[in-house]
């Protein structure tokens, strides 16, 4: 695979938590660091010649599992970031999208939402999605409803990619950092064929020159789709 044809990288942003329990913080002050973390990686694929859309997990269906301080936190943190980084946003020429199902937000949060991809929606070096309340399952479980009430009663492929969330379906790399190795019901659908990259880096500490090497890296994978 040649670096040109990276297109959609998606980041599953773990070890928060991890990072500031090393250091005898609360898991809070990693969330912080993991917010910090994000700017120079969405910088670093805005000025990527060939990354069109970058998609990054943020907070899981099963999230809402974890205690409710934490939760709330990271719900004020969200607003927080989104408040923070639109500057960076405009400065980078990079537009912003939400996946997921906001409805279980509160209304302030859906609105800051709202606006920041309002407000980016013409932006044209990146598009940076954030992964909020998402699911793989729902997302799929969604779409196929939404067909279903178009009136449809047989569907293909195409039709369920059609009306998934994610604009540009295929995701040509998904890196997962803290060292774990599953796919915690991320883009079920859209990862059929990506080359997969796990790091031991905690997400605070990920650098755009660790995602520099492990891009370079992809230019030596094959990828063959099923055939030769
Ligand atoms: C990722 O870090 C952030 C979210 C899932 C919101 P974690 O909070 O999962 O960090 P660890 O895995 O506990 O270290
Ligand atoms: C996946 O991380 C979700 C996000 C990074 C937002 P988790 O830390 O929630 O995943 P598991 O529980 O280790 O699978
Ligand atoms: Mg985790």
């Amino acid at each position: 695979m040649s670096k040109s044809d990276i297109k959609h990288l998606a980041i599953i942003m773990d070890g928060n938590g991890r990072w500031a329990t090393e250091r005898g913080l609360k898991r809070t002050k990693g969330h912080e660091a993991g917010a910090e973390a994000i700017r120079d990686i969405t910088t670093y694929c805005a000025a990527h010649e060939t990354i069109e859309t970058a998609t990054f997990y943020a907070f899981s269906t099963e999230n809402w599992k974890r205690p409710k301080l934490e939760v709330e936190f990271l719900m004020k943190l969200l607003d927080k970031y989104l408040k923070r980084e639109l500057k960076t946003y405009q400065e980078h020429n990079i537009r912003f999208q939400a996946i997921g199902d906001m409805s279980e937000f509160s209304k302030s949060l859906q609105k800051r939402i709202k606006e920041t991809e309002e407000l980016t929606k013409n932006n044209e070096n990146l598009t940076h999605i954030l992964a909020l309340n998402y699911g793989g399952r729902a997302e799929i479980t969604m779409a196929v409803n939404d067909l279903i009430k178009q009136g449809k009663t047989e569907l293909t492929q195409e039709d369920i990619s059609s009306a998934l969330q994610t604009p540009y379906s295929d995701i040509d790399i998904l890196i997962r950092t803290s060292g774990e190795e599953r796919i915690s019901n991320f883009l079920l659908w859209q990862l059929s064929y990506s080359e997969f990259y796990f790091t031991p880096t905690l997400w605070p500490d990920f650098s755009a020159e660790e995602l520099n090497t492990i891009l370079e890296s992809f230019t030596q994978r094959n990828r063959r789709f099923g055939g030769l």
